[in-house]
């Protein structure tokens, strides 16, 4: 990624209007709506009350083919961890401008504090700072950058990550029982997977309706996992052409879907596109964690899922290439994924 300057250094000079290579004019209206994503609730989806577990199931399968996006209640992960979680991702934030220097992109690389996805000069900028860190497998961690970062911040998402790691292939697993196939054809594939966690950063702005805190997009990878540290609103979902609002519910995660597992649910899960809004009173930050399959592995609709009737709709490529190719174009909707059909 190319370097890019704070947008929290920029927000703080009490600027009247935002420079222009921040204002991005092809927003659509947003259209208010009294929908909300759907709520699942863990436990049942484990439940040994099979009727229980089976209608919950039926939701998670409801919740995958037509919003792409889910709350997570009930998910195992203990609260505490969760709290000092918070605590310590505000706390990135606050370090000094020197301290976060030394954890910045340098030109070409991904991780650290910058944007992401940014790959010209000139390309129009977003309204946040990200911090980008590859977390799992573990050996495949950047220790420059792992001892750069305050101690607390490391062993809580030490810990965190892997519990992120868990829970991804439970849910993997649970939507192969809920699309009836084999849960190995999926969860195999993520044996030793990847993971990145992204934390963003988005710095009140006085004309919010110029920017945007994250462009229309769907993530690249299988499941994103995210907590929402501020208990503010911005993330949006597109459903049926209307921005929905999403509400975080307290103790809940929000879940959604890749363009990895659109592959390889051959299209029948698909990535949504979503967007981060920003306001002019309060900063408001997130934490995503993209849990990939192993880079090793291929990228393809799962054998039970390609049939006469549905014949496979993506082109097989491997795990890294996807990343790599994705990483390397600036962000546009689902613009990625549309090329590997
Ligand atoms: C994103 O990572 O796509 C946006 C998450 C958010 O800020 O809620
Ligand atoms: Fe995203």
């Amino acid at each position: 990624s190319i370097v890019v300057p704070s947008v929290q250094e920029l927000a703080k000079e009490q600027l009247t209007v935002v420079p222009d290579q921040y204002v991005i004019q092809d927003q659509e209206t947003v259209v208010l709506s009294s929908l909300q994503v759907p709520v699942l609730d863990l436990g049942k989806l484990l439940s040994e009350d099979l009727n229980l577990k089976g209608h919950e199931l039926e939701r998670l399968d409801y919740a995958c083919k037509e919003w792409g996006f889910f709350q997570l209640v009930n998910h195992g992960i203990s609260t505490s961890l969760v709290e000092n979680m918070k605590r310590d991702t505000k706390a990135l934030y606050e370090l000094s401008k020197e301290e976060k220097k030394k954890l910045w992109q340098k030109e070409g690389e991904m991780e650290g504090f910058g944007q992401a996805n940014v790959i010209s000069k000139e390309q129009k900028l977003e309204w946040g700072d990200t911090f980008f860190l590859k977390t799992q497998p573990p050996h495949s961690r950047n220790p420059n950058k792992f001892n750069q970062m305050p101690q607390t911040f490391r062993e809580n998402l030490e810990i965190f990550s892997a519990e992120l790691e868990k829970l991804t292939i439970k849910i993997i697993e649970l939507m192969a029982n809920a699309l009836a196939i084999n849960p190995k054809e999926m969860t195999e594939l993520f044996n030793i997977g990847t993971q990145f966690i992204r934390v963003n950063y988005y710095p009140p702005c006085p004309q919010p309706e110029k920017v945007v805190g994250i462009k229309s997009h769907s993530d690249a990878c299988a499941l994103t996992i995210l907590l929402q540290i501020s208990d503010i609103e911005g993330l949006q979902v597109l459903k049926d052409e209307q921005w929905i609002p999403v509400k975080p519910l307290p103790d809940a995660f929000i879940v959604n879907i890749g363009d990895m597992l659109e592959v390889i649910t051959n299209g029948i899960y698909p990535s949504i596109l979503h967007r981060a809004t920003v306001n002019t009173e309060i900063e408001r930050i997130s934490l995503a964690a993209f849990h990939g399959p192993n880079t090793q592995a291929m990228l393809a609709p799962a054998p039970s899922l390609v049939t006469q009737e549905r014949p496979a709709q993506f082109r097989k490529i491997s795990v890294l290439d996807h990343f790599n190719g994705f990483f390397s174009q600036e962000l546009h909707r689902k613009s990625y994924l549309n090329q590997m059909r």
